[in-house]
Formats: structure tokens, sequence, C-alpha cells
């Protein structure tokens, strides 16, 4: 699966919104570096964490296991599975919120931002 990343700082230094619609072409279209701004391929089997970095990348992480809620991404298109989750409210799931340590590609294509552990209501969740 090919998945768009975005950082979650470039979102809130910019005062933009993960529900803005463009929010990958202004992306896109901001010169942003590779860290902040890119693609990475996630092989079968293998989740988001791990796919990016292998890639190079170091997104948040702490327990690996789903646990602690600091590899939290949010899920803006496309769609993951996670085996489970025991932590994430309903409320943060509808808002496409997953834990990247565990979630595995569904779909062919995804766009995720990465690094919203300051999300509000993450916060109190991560260990
Ligand atoms: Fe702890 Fe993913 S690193 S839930």
């Amino acid at each position: 699966a090919r998945v768009e990343f975005l950082d979650y700082d470039v979102v809130t230094e910019r005062g933009w919104s993960l529900t803005d619609d463009d929010l990958f072409e202004k992306a896109a279209e901001s010169g942003l570096d590779g860290d902040a701004y890119g693609e990475v391929f996630v092989e079968p089997r293998t989740n988001l964490l791990k796919a990016a970095e292998d890639a190079g990348h170091s997104w948040p992480f702490a327990c690996r296991g789903g646990a602690c809620a600091n590899c939290a991404v949010a899920v803006v298109a496309g769609e993951v599975k996670m085996p489970s989750n025991h932590i994430l409210s309903e409320e943060m799931l509808d808002q496409g919120v997953r834990l990247s340590c565990i979630s595995l590609p569904v779909t062919d294509d995804l766009q995720v931002v990465y690094n919203i552990e300051h999300l509000p209501g993450l916060d109190e969740l991560r260990l």
C-alpha cells in the first residue's frame, strides 16, 4: 500500500485542520521537507510504524503493542485495520485516529497524519 503522510506539527503551525478537504494538496504544494511530508510503501502484514521506520523516518512510539497511544495517527483517507483496541474511544475512532504500531493497511492508498499525540483527547491517554 502507498501511504502519503504529513506531520501534525505542520498542520498546527500553518493553521490547517485535519478535516480540511485539501489538506494533502496544500501539503504537497508547500515545499515541506521529506520528514514532514512524503510517502512510504507498506508491505503486506507490515504495520504503518514499522514501514515508516524502514523508510528512515522517526515517528513517535513507546510500547509498540497498542497500549499507549504515543504512536497515534489520523487516517484521513483510506482504511487500516487494528487487531485490537483497548484505549481509543469510539469518538476518536470516528475521527480516524488509529495506533500506527498495530495498524495494517486495508486499502491500496492511504493518507495519514502522524505525530498527533497532542490532539485534544489523546494527551491524557499517553503513558
Ligand atoms: Fe504504544 Fe503504538 S506505540 S500504542
